[in-house]
């Protein structure tokens, strides 16, 4: 499905707007969890160069083979511990990648390396699945810890994030915030 030619076209027609509406992405941007790299296509739609942290080695070996010739970096790491210079993007990106980890924990430690990363006044952008039963199926047999769309402005606000918004599509919700400037 992450690599097919229909997520592609839902990315382009229904990811690729409200990225647009959220505003700039800048010129140095941090995607966590690109797995094939159909989001990481995406990005490259809007900025030049892009730092790319994937926890999987031989996606991630895949997708620098495949966009070696393009301003790419990947980065095979956890995102909560990538080495990842602060105050560095002015963008950071995580699509359908959150449910992927252990723990509401974990998915905390990884906003807040996010946030440190990021420059001051730099935007947080992503998107995750609800949680209901067709997602659930869609795991069975995988890790899935779910992200409340609802309880998400709190805990972004709390991790030190501001301006946080969600949008709800029909599959999946999309949010963004900002690191203070
Ligand atoms: C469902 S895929 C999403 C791929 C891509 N973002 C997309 O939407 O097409 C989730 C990806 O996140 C990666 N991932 C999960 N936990 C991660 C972590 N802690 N750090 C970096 N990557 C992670 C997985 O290996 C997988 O490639």
């Amino acid at each position: 499905m992450l690599s097919s030619p229909r997520w592609a076209e839902i990315l382009r027609t229904h990811v690729l707007p409200w990225l647009e509406s959220a505003g700039e992405l800048g010129d140095d941007v941090l995607e966590i969890g690109p797995g094939p790299g159909l989001t990481t296509d995406l990005l490259l739609t809007l900025t030049a160069r892009i730092t790319a942290v994937e926890v999987d080695a031989g996606l991630a070996a895949q997708l620098a083979r495949r966009l070696a010739a393009r301003h790419v970096e990947v980065i095979n790491a956890s995102a909560e511990r990538a080495g990842l210079a602060a105050d560095r993007f002015s963008a950071a990106a995580c699509f359908a990648v959150l449910h992927h980890t252990e723990s509401a924990a974990i998915q905390d430690r990884v906003f807040a390396e996010l946030l440190r990363v990021l420059r001051p006044g730099g935007i947080l952008v992503g998107s995750e699945g609800y949680d209901n039963e067709r997602t659930r199926l869609a795991h069975a047999g995988d890790q899935f810890v779910p992200v409340d769309p609802q309880e998400l402005p709190r805990r972004l606000e709390a991790i030190g994030f501001t301006g946080v918004d969600v949008e709800h599509g029909e599959f999946d919700f999309r949010f963004q915030a900002r690191k203070p400037a």
